[in-house]
């Protein structure tokens, strides 16, 4: 192992730096609301299959190309099909951990504003109609707590893989656990958080169609940072004596487990203050992190008190903070080993470099919600729609670029890496894998998944972009 890039002091310390990027903003808003839309417990089962049998592959893929290689994703296809164009796809990981960054961070960045105004005591104004609009209008304000966050960001990376990213995983990881549990615990105990309950669980199978199916593995593929070398490059400060399927096992389970407990949070939440809320009134997104959940806050405030219900609003934005906070700095650890490594400039420099260009691209999207006419309509789909530019990068890099990566990943791992020397990759510090079952069902599935994975890009494409649903 090359000891200038740095390496995990343990095997746990990936495994918390690597749930860490996994565990973000898709897991606290994206999961729930999907759950509770499209069929409850039955979406639960759907969803896990998918993330075991198809995304499992491509996290091992991903892992194992990353230690093999011990380098980012560019410098790790020059390494494994040397004189081919195949580091292009590692290219186009790096390209969207730069334009993925550029937006999440914005978003991370209402929430850390959130947290801040509510310390500040402002629970009852965030919590008005029309609230939100003004905040995320608000050029300076914006501004600011979107560099904040980049700047801790910034700040992680450059203390490097064990000072920097793992001993901040150690600490925000757990906390991020526990606060979850101790909100959810509090959260049970309100009235009519039953009814949510029964709401996110209760099975419905009509629900699960091809379109569910389909938004179920995008969710997941996202969810598990995959498609744009994050577990390449994080894979890549592994050291050679430890048994990475177990690592990547019980990353997949903390991300859905973790996905699975913030529903248990927030859709109770929604029903105490909206017992009748149904699949077609609940509200997805933006909207229930930042316009409804105050108001849920706000509401409590008339049983235990507004300091007591700011203090509860001010853990739960903190909590959102943390998930995001470890996504961003995957983010941006990926751009920045590519330049440390092919480019061969120190890590503080290259993180601080990147940071702030990434920075400078996220105006557009904090100018995106009102602030200004060119950002805030500034395309038109052949479909008709119009979008925003942070929605327009979103669509872009975030539900076509993951998929599309996905697929030439898994189709490098087929067709040119070949299967057994994924397989022989695997086996190292982990005795028995070759030839045991899990591994052939890990290189049989690494056929099918570029299939899979090509269709839903080819659908997302249609849907996004030209409205057509082909199924
Ligand atoms: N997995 C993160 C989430 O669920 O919010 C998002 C993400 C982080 C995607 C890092 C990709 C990535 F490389």
């Amino acid at each position: 192992m090359n000891q200038a890039r740095g390496e995990w002091s343990s095997r746990f310390g990936f495994i918390l730096a690597a749930a860490g990027s996994a565990i973000g903003l898709g897991n606290i808003w994206g999961f729930p609301i999907m759950t509770a839309k499209n069929g409850g417990a039955a979406f639960v089962l759907v969803y896990l299959l998918l993330t075991f049998i198809v995304c499992f592959p491509v996290v091992m893929t991903e892992i194992a190309i990353g230690r093999r290689t011990a380098k980012n994703p560019v410098g790790a296809f020059k390494e494994l099909a040397p004189n081919s164009q195949w580091f292009l796809v590692g290219g186009l990981g790096i390209t969207g951990g730069f334009m993925i960054l550029s937006f999440y961070v914005v978003i991370a960045g209402w929430v850390f504003g959130y947290f801040i105004e509510v310390l500040a005591g402002g629970l009852d104004r965030l919590a008005m109609d029309g609230e939100f609009t003004n905040f995320v209008a608000n050029p300076w304000k914006n501004l600011i707590y979107t560099g904040l966050f980049m700047l801790a960001t910034i700040g992680i990376v450059v203390g490097g893989i064990k000072d920097g990213i793992e001993r901040w995983a150690r600490l925000l990881m757990p906390a991020l656990l526990f606060m979850l549990l101790a909100l959810i615990i509090y959260v049970m105990t309100l009235e009519n958080a039953g009814r949510g309950l029964a709401f996110y669980l209760i099975p419905n199978f009509s629900k699960i169609t091809i379109p569910v199916i389909n938004s179920a593995l995008s969710q997941a593929f996202f969810s598990l940072s995959l498609g744009m070398g994050a577990l390449i490059t994080y894979g890549s400060y592994v050291s050679r004596k430890d048994d990475i399927i177990s690592s990547g096992f019980i990353v997949t389970v903390f991300d859905s487990s973790i996905a699975f407990l913030a529903g248990l949070l927030i859709i109770p939440a929604i029903f105490t203050l909206a017992p009748d809320t149904t699949s077609e009134t609940i509200q997805a997104g933006p909207g229930l992190i930042f316009v409804f959940l105050p108001k849920v806050f706000m509401n409590l405030s008339n049983d235990v008190g507004y300091f007591f219900a700011s203090f509860l609003a001010a853990f739960f934005f903190l909590l959102i903070s943390f998930a995001a906070l470890t996504s961003t700095i995957s983010l941006l650890e990926v751009p920045t080993s590519y330049v440390v490594d092919e480019r061969k400039i120190v890590r503080k420099k290259a993180a601080i470099t990147v940071g702030i260009v990434i920075f400078i691209i996220s105006i557009g999207s904090i100018l995106a919600n009102g602030a200004s006419e060119f950002f805030t309509n500034f395309i038109t789909y052949p479909s008709g729609v119009q979008k925003d530019f942070l929605s327009f990068i979103a669509d872009v890099f975030f539900e076509m670029l993951l998929p599309l990566g996905g697929f030439l990943l898994t189709a490098f791992a087929a067709f040119r890496w070949k299967t057994h020397n994924l397989s022989k990759e695997i086996s190292v510090g982990r005795e028995g894998y070759s030839g045991s079952l899990l591994d052939k069902w890990i290189s049989f599935m690494i056929y099918i998944c570029p299939f899979i994975i090509f269709f839903i890009f080819m659908n997302t494409v249609l849907e996004k972009f030209f409205n057509i649903v082909l199924f």
